[in-house]
């Protein structure tokens, strides 16, 4: 039988002593019996050949042969042209779910098991889209603009990875985390696309949790949540409030999966001020690694090292970041070499991880899809364009743009219907207390006499053209309907 080839790429600072620990452990447990580790390169180093994108031409040939890339911590270079290539690798690669379990390990101390409650949840973060598109510009002298960009089949992908997880883990109830009652189409597409991928799981309760009273609950009530799904920022900000519950950065694995191309890291970062020393813990590390065994069907390699890392853990051996403060610490090292003396061992005092058959890889990497893939969810709507919004440079006050506006629109099929600033309404009603930036939203809507559907977008672009022999536009968004719904919302206070 041939070996699995995995990508690996110890990453920067702490990553290439808790990889090389990582692996010794790895090689004691007969992993590479089955697996084949191809070193790629990736990180400061190659930033540093000025390669914008943070890894070789060569490692992206590998990683995309391999589909499978397990990874250390990598330094984000600071300022420059230079993007994170974490970010980076899980876009390129459409790694759309990051997945992280969260669990109460032995030995490591937090307010929850000094109360006896024990946590075991893991969060589904979508990986790619809203804010993390990084489509960002200046609009105007005062205005940056971030574009926010959830899709359907975007959130498809993400909502079915987390109720397959969820089946295979045999959990009865599934969250989903959003802001959906104020981002009402974009966080709403997200939660409606939740509810829909759900009715193929009838086992499963659904159930759904704004974000801010999700962070409350976790804190109150952790125990109440077995797996909660969110949008990209959001499942970034609670995923790390959840490592906190368990101990920090260092106890939580972290899986991002696609299709494709799955990667597995560690969730710390590269921890600078003690890179060197011998003095990190490999402990998110291992269990990452333990994660991408059982995704590649090494789930008994998987969990004798889990066993081997909680036996270790509850013997309270400890490296310098936890456990407890009156007993010496070791080293990245000596605690490595306690979990491979453990590798055979349960733990006494938490349940153990499962037992399956001694396992052979069952991972099979995709055919490589000949062109890129346009994925669709809703096909064959009946849009109409009912109007636009144009977005300005100016800083006229309200009632003098809706002037000028009214005048640029008086013989096109539009009429002026809202000016906002901000988002919110400043004409033809507002407070005088609103204040007001450089940049303007300008809302424009077919006449009563003109009958939605005769016209595309080209009535828009002229009016776009008359306004902007007088005014600066930013850029403009057609108003749109959707098999008879409204695609665009309302401004605050409309
Ligand atoms: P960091 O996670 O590297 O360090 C924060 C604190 O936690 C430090 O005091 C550090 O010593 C400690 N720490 C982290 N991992 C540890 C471990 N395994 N054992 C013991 N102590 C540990 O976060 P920071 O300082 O904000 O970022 C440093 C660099 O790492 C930056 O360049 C950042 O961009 C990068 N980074 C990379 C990530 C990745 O590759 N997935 C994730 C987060 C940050």
């Amino acid at each position: 039988m041939s070996r699995l080839k995995i990508a690996l790429a110890s990453g920067d600072g702490i990553g290439p002593e808790i990889m090389d620990a990582t692996l010794l452990l790895f090689k004691a447990a007969g992993v590479m019996d089955h697996a084949e580790f191809v070193p790629v390169e990736m990180g400061a180093s190659v930033f540093a050949k000025g390669n914008s994108r943070g890894m070789t031409d060569e490692a992206i040939r590998t990683v995309e042969d391999c589909g499978i890339l397990f990874k250390g911590p990598m330094e984000t270079p600071k300022g420059g042209g230079g993007k994170s290539i974490n970010v980076t690798a899980r876009k390129l690669w459409n790694a759309y779910a990051n997945f992280r379990v969260f669990k109460t390990l032995p030995g490591v101390e937090t307010v929850y098991s000094k109360a006896g409650l024990a946590i075991d949840m893991s969060i589904v973060r979508e990986n790619i889209e809203d804010t993390y598109g990084g489509v960002e510009q200046r609009l105007t002298s005062d205005v940056v603009q971030c574009k926010r960009l959830i899709s359907a089949p975007g959130c498809d992908e993400v909502h079915r990875f987390a109720f397959q997880t969820a089946r295979k883990l045999g959990l009865k109830k599934v969250h989903c985390g959003h802001k959906a009652n104020i981002m009402k189409m974009s966080d709403g597409l997200f939660l409606e696309r939740f509810r829909a991928a759900g009715r193929d799981f009838p086992e499963i309760e659904l159930a759904d949790v704004i974000v801010d009273a999700l962070c409350m609950n976790l804190v109150v009530k952790p125990q109440q949540y077995q797996m909660i799904v969110l949008p990209n920022l959001q499942g970034d900000i609670v995923s790390d409030l959840c490592a906190g519950l368990v101990g920090g950065l260092g106890f939580a694995p972290s899986a991002n999966i696609g299709s494709n191309i799955s990667i597995f890291e560690a969730v710390h970062g590269t921890a600078p001020d003690i890179a060197g020393k011998g003095l990190a813990n490999p402990t998110s590390l291992v269990l990452s690694g333990i994660m991408m065994l059982r995704h590649l069907g090494l789930g008994a390699q998987g969990s004798t090292i889990e066993n081997a890392l909680l036996a270790t853990l509850e013997s309270g051996i400890h490296t310098g970041d936890f456990g407890d403060k009156s007993k010496p610490s070791v080293g990245t090292t000596e605690f490595m070499r306690a979990i491979i003396e453990r590798l055979g061992s349960i733990p006494k005092t938490v349940p153990a991880a499962p037992a399956p058959d001694a396992s052979q890889p069952s991972f099979i990497r995709p055919p490589k899809p000949a062109t890129q893939q346009v994925i669709r969810t809703f096909k064959n709507l009946v849009t109409h364009v009912v109007g636009c919004d144009i977005y300005l440079d100016s800083s006229l006050a309200p009632v003098a743009l809706a002037e000028e506006m009214q005048k640029a629109c008086a013989d096109t099929p539009f009429k002026l219907t809202l000016i906002s600033n901000r988002g919110t309404q400043v004409w033809p009603t507002g407070s005088i207390y609103t204040e007001c930036v450089d940049y303007y939203r300008v809302r424009f809507e077919l006449k009563d006499s003109v009958t939605p559907g005769t016209f595309g977008q080209a009535r828009c672009i002229a009016l776009l053209d008359k306004i902007a022999e007088g005014f600066t536009v930013c850029s403009y968004e057609l108003l749109r309907i959707f098999d008879g719904m409204k695609g665009y919302s309302l401004a605050q206070g409309q």
